[in-house]
């Protein structure tokens, strides 16, 4: 990026950088017919990058019809112009953009480099085993999709129907995602580290037609049993007509008769596959995650207004220049991984880096070791990795050359002073911004980060800082108000849409309402809480509602208590966050025993661990558990988690307000068995 000297801005602000060469797919120029009067094409980008930025900032909230939509010409290859910028109405959850234009993701994603740069990488598969990287080129990639795409189509699969992705990061995986773009299909990814029940949930919630897998995962020097699991989801998912198997190992798998051997049938399909021609506001994909209350919701995202977030978000707050190498270490079964590892920068034609093994192998100085080998420029993890690597002492970051580092970026949960000042100086040596993300698998992208771009930008530790182009945050006072001024706190919301929100939850619209757009009607409601220091910035505090952080993994606490109390020794439970050094948060159980209880308790502890590991995932397993006679209730009949969240932070005997308690004496109860528990855990 060209920086004009005059004004100290950047060029290309809106705009992706241009590529040249023939095109495969016909385009016309785009017409706006929104509130404003339609300019020539192209003239407004080429207007609003002369802004400044703060105007430029200033521009996208007072006029964001005319920023979205100059931002979507510029950056997305359309197929059919669109007609309207958005038609959005928050409190009925409707939300719309880019309105009668149509286009392909994969094209944006892959047709677009090959005509311009056909062997340039477009993945850098980092192996489990260090040094046995693998590149694929745009090309490939696209070689790849299109076969995959092709396999799908003559197994049935048409425009519309869902497939769920159980695997690991991987150029298959990549090619997986952009395969149902190409044709219309509407993928899930499930996280790889989810157990079968929770797999079959979501095929079952998102009546998936079919399922890409592997054979096996490897990670840390370690064999996980995919399609083992696989098969067992695919019992209770009647949907399912197709699992196409890939080989991650040499191991054959044992092929039952809903199996197709993946790479085998791909060998004979064509490389080419005409794109579909999708609707803006087209399924692009569903993404689970975890809500306060219930089974996990299938966050809705569609094509045109999710591609331009997080192209124009991976540009701008990572400060990612042409012929960068991107390092997101990340998983593509969460949102970070859909829209920085494959998303983001395979539209703005980046080389992205897909990390299979884990911060710890074979050495604490993976990363480090990665970055060096890989030249990666910039680099964006989670800070519970970071946390556990300090630990490890600075001699592993030191070892290794981090010359290549511009940018460093964190995301998924607050980053501690000790983590962001290590990240900064130790692995960055204060030479690279550092930015701290702020965002939601509701958001698409990231809305609130320092913008490393801009010359002269403040950055504060572990502070995420300014919100992006278009959203604009608001805290909310006692009864509803918008706080206004600075040095206030509260629950954070963002007062206008933009194109990467979400569009629903799949299946149940009206809890997509009343989950964000009913608590602060006008606003999404994100679930944080946020300060507004001084100056402006925005500090986030965590969330406000029973949704817990593991090791930068969102989770329900009502998703474990509906675990726990599904044996028939529990007749009730009650879940919380409690902080953790390294993970962030841990999930605390209160549980009750049945008073007539055969087995031993311990004995049931465990099966309790074991019910959790099969029902969600092993890093959902309560860290600590403690029996209780009673649970802390109102007279209506509530859990009152707030007190058992103070009893297990040791405030002593100051438990807040209990006076809506129905009966106060179970308080005493429940501090002195905590008091034996915390004895017993120092022994
Ligand atoms: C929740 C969203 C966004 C991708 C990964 C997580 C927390 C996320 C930060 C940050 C403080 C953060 C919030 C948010 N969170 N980033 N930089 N500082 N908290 O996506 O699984 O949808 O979780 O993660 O609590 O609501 P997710």
């Amino acid at each position: 990026m060209t920086l004009s000297r005059r004004t100290g801005l950047s060029w290309a602000l809106l705009g992706r950088r241009r590529t040249s060469g023939p095109s495969q797919v016909r385009t016309r120029p785009t017409r706006y017919l929104s509130s404003s009067a339609p300019p020539p094409p192209g003239s407004w980008s080429s207007h609003l990058s002369r802004l400044p930025r703060q105007d430029l900032y200033r521009l996208s909230v007072t006029d964001p019809d005319r920023f979205w939509a100059s931002a979507a010409a510029d950056r997305l290859r359309w197929i059919e112009p669109f007609q309207r910028v958005q038609d959005c109405d928050l409190d009925r959850g409707r939300i719309r953009w880019f309105l009668g234009g149509k286009l392909n993701v994969s094209v944006n994603c892959l047709d677009i480099h090959v005509d311009a740069h056909p062997d340039r990488v477009a993945l850098i598969w980092e192996r489990d085993e260090p040094g046995t990287e693998v590149k694929v080129s745009y090309r490939e990639l696209l070689d790849m999709t299109c076969r995959l795409a092709n396999t799908l189509k003559t197994h049935g699969i048409q425009k519309g129907d869902r497939v769920a992705i159980y695997m690991p990061v991987s150029p298959l995986a990549v090619a997986a995602m952009l395969a149902c773009a190409r044709i219309g299909a509407v993928h899930t990814v499930v996280f790889a580290g989810f157990s079968s029940e929770a797999l079959a949930g979501r095929i079952q919630d998102a009546q998936c037609r079919a399922v890409v897998t592997c054979n096996q995962a490897v990670r840390g020097g370690r064999l996980i049993q995919l399609k083992a699991t696989v098969d067992a989801a695919v019992k209770s998912c009647p949907s399912v007509q197709h699992v196409f198997v890939s080989q991650r190992t040499e191991q054959p798998p044992v092929m039952g008769k809903l199996d197709v051997p993946l790479e085998e049938v791909m060998s004979s399909q064509p490389t080419v596959c005409p794109p579909e021609p999708l609707d803006s506001e087209d399924l692009l994909f569903l993404l689970y995650t975890s809500g306060s209350t219930g089974k996990p919701k299938g966050i809705v995202h569609t094509q045109a207004g999710y591609l331009l977030y997080a192209s124009i978000t991976h540009q701008l707050v990572f400060d990612h220049r042409d012929g960068d190498v991107f390092g997101c270490m990340a998983d593509i079964g969460w949102i970070t991984g859909h829209s920085y590892v494959v998303y983001g920068p395979l539209c703005n034609g980046a080389t992205t880096v897909l990390f299979e093994s884990t911060p710890v192998y074979p050495h604490p100085g993976r990363y480090w070791e990665t970055v060096e080998r890989l030249r990666i420029n910039q680099f964006y993890a989670a800070p519970t990795a970071l946390r556990l690597l300090l630990t490890h002492g600075d001699g592993w970051v030191r070892k290794y050359d981090r010359s290549s580092l511009r940018t460093l970026a964190s995301v998924g949960e607050p980053i501690n002073q000790e983590a962001w000042h290590w990240f900064h100086s130790v692995v960055g040596e204060r030479r690279c911004p550092l930015v701290d993300t702020w965002w939601q698998t509701e958001t698409g992208g990231v809305c609130i980060a320092p913008r490393p771009a801009e010359p002269g930008a403040p950055i504060i530790p572990a502070m995420a800082m300014r919100p992006f182009f278009g959203i604009q945050p608001v805290l909310m006072g006692q009864k509803g108000e918008a706080l206004t001024g600075n040095s206030v706190g509260g629950p954070l919301c963002l007062r206008q849409p933009w194109p990467g929100m979400a569009r629903s939850i799949y299946g149940d619209h009206q809890r997509f309402i009343d989950s964000y757009f009913r608590p602060y009607p006008g606003h999404y409601f994100t679930g944080d809480g946020a300060f507004r220091s001084e100056d402006g910035f925005y500090q986030i505090t965590g969330r406000m509602d029973d949704v817990i952080n593991v090791s930068g993994h969102r989770l329900g606490t009502a998703e474990i208590e509906d675990a726990l109390d599904e044996h028939p020794a529990v007749p009730e439970s009650a879940v919380i966050g409690t902080p953790h050094e390294i993970k962030g948060e841990v999930p605390f159980a209160f549980v009750v025993l049945k008073e007539d209880l055969s087995d031993d308790p311990s004995t049931v502890l465990q099966q309790l661990r074991q019910l959790v590991s099969t029902k969600i995932a092993k890093y959902a397993v309560p860290e600590h558990f403690l029996v209780v006679k009673r649970l802390p209730k109102t007279r209506s009949g509530k859990i009152m988690r707030r007190i058992l969240r103070k009893v297990a932070m040791e405030t002593g005997e100051d438990l807040g307000d209990v006076s809506t308690l129905d009966d106060p004496s179970v308080l005493q109860e429940i501090l002195e068995v905590y008091q034996q528990h915390r004895k017993q855990r120092q022994e």
